[in-house]
This record gives C-alpha cells, sequence and structure tokens, in this order.
C-alpha cells in the first residue's frame, strides 16, 4: 500500500528546528536523553476506539500522527534523534490504513535513526546508559510511566558492568511548554487559517439560526464548515447555548429547541494541523437585540475592546483581565446589577457573581495551551509570538436584587490574539461581533 496523498505536504523543517533547540536547552543543562511518547489509543466501547488525536509534544517535536511512537533525543557532542514507530504490516494495513514504517518515516520525518517500536524495550535501555539524565514526561499515562521505569531499572541492573544509569530525572514539559509559548512563523500561519475556518463557521451558524431550531442544528452547521474547510477535529467540545443554558460555562448539550426573544451563545473552534482555535459570539436568536440584551452586550463588549488595548510586548499576563474586570464592574454598577463604589466591587470581587472565570489563556495546539502565567511569582510579561484568548463574558441568573430584565441572559465574546511588535493582531475577526454587523448578517439570512 502506498503512502497517503498528503493534502497539505508538510514542511519538516520547523519540527527538525524544535528538536535541535530542545537538545540545545538539555545540553545547556547537563545532558542526557529525552523521551517522549505519543498518545495511546482510547477504547470508546468494546472494539471502538475515540478518534485518534496524538498527543501535542510528540507532534510539536516530530510532525508524526501515527499511534505508538517514541522520540528519543540524546543530547551531547554528538546529538542524535531517534525515533520509535509502528513496523509496516500488509495485513494490519488492509484493516486499519497506512503505516509509514521506520524506514519511510526516518527520512520523511528528518530523523537520524528510526526503529520499529516493538524494539523500544530492548533499546531504551543503551540509550540510557551512561546517561546523567533522563528529561520525559511522567503522570499522564500510567502504562507509558511503567515502561520508561521499567527502561531505568533496566540500566540499574547493569551496574555491576560498570554502567552508571541516570541520576536525575527531568520534566522535559517545563522546557517544552516555554518552547511552545512563543509560536514560530509555521505555527502562526496554521492558526491564522484555523482562526478564519472557525470565524466562517460562526458566519454560517448566525444565518442558520432562527426560533424553533434546535441548538443541534446549529452545531451540525459549526461542525460542517470544520470538516469542509479541512480541520481534522473540533478543538473542544461545541457550546451551543441558547436562553438560560448560556449562563452554565462548559453547557455542551445542546439539544434545546431555541426560542424568539433569547440570544444564543456559541463557543466553538476547530482543529486544523494539530493547532486550536477559541471563538465565542453571542446573538439574538431572531436576528434582533432586545433593549436589556442590548446593553449588557455592548458593555461586554467594551470590555473586551479595554482588555484588548492592554496586549502589547511588556504589559503583564493579567493586565487584559484587570481592564475588563474594570469596564464590566462599572457598567455592572450602571445597570443596576451591583450596588457601591467601583472600589468597593472590585475590591470584594462582587463581580464575581457576574463574570467568574478570567478573560483569557494560552492558545496553541491545545486549547488550553502550555506556558505558565507567572514567573519567579510576577505575571509574565507578554512577548511577541504569544498566543492568548480575550474572551469577557456576563451570567445573570435569576436571583435577589438582580432587575429581571436581564435574567438569563448570558453573554460572551471571544476572540484570539497574536502578541505583534506593535501590540496584537486577533485574527478571529472575521465572525462579525458588533451588534450592528452581526443584526445586519442575519438581515441576510430573512432575519427582522
Ligand atoms: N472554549 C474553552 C474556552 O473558551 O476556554
Ligand atoms: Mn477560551
Ligand atoms: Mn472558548
Amino acid at each position: 500500500m502506498n503512502a497517503p496523498t498528503e493534502s497539505r505536504p508538510l514542511d519538516i523543517t520547523p519540527f527538525r528546528a524544535r528538536r535541535e533547540r530542545l537538545l540545545e536547552r538539555m545540553a545547556a543543562a547537563g545532558g542526557g536523553v529525552a523521551i517522549l511518547a505519543t498518545a495511546p489509543e482510547r477504547p470508546r466501547n468494546r472494539d471502538a476506539h475515540y478518534p485518534y488525536r496524538h498527543d501535542s509534544y510528540f507532534y510539536y517535536l516530530s510532525g508524526f500522527t501515527e499511534p505508538e511512537a517514541v522520540v528519543v533525543l540524546v543530547a551531547g557532542e554528538q546529538p542524535s534523534q531517534i525515533l520509535f514507530c509502528r513496523q509496516r504490516d500488509e495485513e494490519q494495513e488492509i484493516w486499519n490504513g497506512y503505516r509509514h514504517g521506520p524506514e519511510a518515516a526516518r527520512e520523511r520525518f528528518g530523523f537520524d535513526e528510526a526503529w520499529t517500536i516493538g524494539d523500544l524495550e530492548r533499546r531504551l535501555p543503551d540509550f540510557l546508559a551512561n546517561q546523567p539524565v533522563l528529561w520525559c514526561g511522567l503522570g499522564y499515562d500510567n502504562e507509558w510511566d511503567t515502561r520508561v521505569i521499567a527502561a531505568l531499572n533496566a540500566v540499574r541492573d547493569k551496574a555491576r558492568t560498570g554502567i552508571i544509569p541516570p541520576h536525575s530525572v527531568r520534566d522535559v514539559r517545563a522546557d517544552l511548554d516555554e518552547m511552545r509559548l512563543f509560536k514560530d512563523d509555521t505555527e502562526l500561519a496554521i492558526m491564522r487559517r484555523a482562526a478564519k475556518i472557525s470565524a466562517e463557521a460562526h458566519r454560517r451558524a448566525m444565518l442558520a439560526t432562527r426560533p424553533g431550531r434546535f441548538e443541534y442544528e446549529i452545531e451540525a452547521e459549526l461542525l460542517h464548515a470544520f470538516r469542509a474547510a479541512g480541520s481534522q477535529f473540533p478543538a473542544y467540545t461545541s457550546i451551543v447555548a441558547s436562553g438560560a443554558n448560556a449562563c452554565v460555562l462548559h453547557y455542551v448539550e445542546n439539544d434545546r429547541r431555541m426560542i424568539d426573544g433569547e440570544l444564543l451563545l456559541i463557543d466553538a473552534g476547530c482543529e486544523l494541523d494539530g493547532y486550536a482555535s477559541d471563538i465565542t459570539r453571542t446573538f439574538p436568536v431572531n436576528g434582533r437585540f432586545s433593549g436589556p440584551q442590548r446593553e449588557l452586550y455592548e458593555l461586554v463588549l467594551a470590555a473586551q475592546h479595554a482588555a484588548r488595548a492592554e496586549i502589547r510586548p511588556g504589559a503583564h499576563w493579567n493586565q487584559p483581565h484587570e481592564a475588563a474586570v474594570e469596564v464590566l464592574a462599572q457598567g455592572l454598577l450602571d445597570l443596576g446589577l451591583l450596588e457601591g463604589s467601583l472600589d468597593g466591587v472590585l475590591e470584594r470581587g462582587d463581580y464575581r457573581r457576574f463574570y467568574m472565570h478570567r478573560t483569557g489563556h494560552w492558545l496553541g495546539m491545545d486549547v488550553h495551551d502550555a506556558g505558565e502565567y507567572k514567573v519567579g511569582g510576577a505575571w509574565r510579561a507578554l512577548e511577541e509570538g504569544m498566543v492568548l484568548t480575550v474572551e469577557p463574558g456576563c451570567y445573570v441568573r435569576p436571583g435577589e436584587g438582580v432587575p429581571e430584565a436581564f435574567w438569563n441572559i448570558g453573554i460572551r465574546i471571544e476572540d484570539d490574539a497574536v502578541v505583534t511588535a506593535a501590540g496584537c493582531e486577533f485574527i478571529t475577526e472575521d465572525a462579525p461581533k458588533s451588534v450592528a454587523d452581526i443584526e445586519a448578517l442575519m438581515r441576510e439570512a430573512g432575519h427582522g
């Protein structure tokens, strides 16, 4: 069986460059050997599996998407990059599809050596012998942890032959997290494409929404737009939440019939070539915002503008959140949802009754991506090439002291931002966001 035609030929240069950078970091920290496995296949029921998704760290270094694969990187004077992967197997390939096999994989993915995964147990102790440090990522998969420890023990068993086992084990993810935080040009190009596909999906969802339809019908429009544009998966389970459901932050049932006069909150983004996008839009089911809906919507949008204005190199991580909270708190006071002074509301955190999450997170291969938010106890400074979401919201559950006009309104507006030298670039803004743009688009679909 031949290799399938690649819909987007993979340029292996950035993957090799990342392996080299990691090897340099390892060498600078005392050398050693890194071992990283991809994700295991997970059974869903009986002999059916969940759709397979590689491990992000593994993919970041290899570009390789088959299951049962391991990268070994040996630091030192003669660094070496090794891939273990499944052997070619005609019978298996007839049933389950193409496998590269070590020989083709070595060449295609730019490794120095490649071996069949069945050889891993036998070869790992040799790679670990006389190496000062084992770099790995424990605690994600028990079975993998057991295999790594078995390899360590196998080296220890050879002590009497004069072989010295690694005397320390380090988490390789700490270094990889730091590398992953700064997106290279290849990654940014993919993330921009993912953002465009998701933005288009949100437009499609707006056009399809009307009173009487079910939330899942709109979810189907999103999934159609993602997949038809070549994305492999949704980056996370889509939230399609109408009416009071929008006040449940992680609502995913998506099975309610939408009613005239309500808002629909959609938080959905595709994963393209291993990279996530993450967009939320909130809009009226009938195409026209009511008075109270518009007031709260404009407030959340103003909070997003305020947050965005704080994104630039040198600003610290929490500045956008603080800016959003201040605008929201003042607006909630003005609308009679909160009482007291702005300082008091901020100090006591009263706004958390209506805004209980943070304004963003790192975005990359994982929707809540790798990377520390604090360094040395202080919020980390933003730098060029970082990607984050900006997602203020407001969720009003019925309750004492809450004006009834606002009950059950839930709004979030979420865009994906790249930190640039000049400040920031929102890459998801093709999805309509202003009241005027949303209402205009929905008029196209025959609303109002
Ligand atoms: N969709 C997950 C989030 O917005 O964080
Ligand atoms: Mn998000
Ligand atoms: Mn989201």
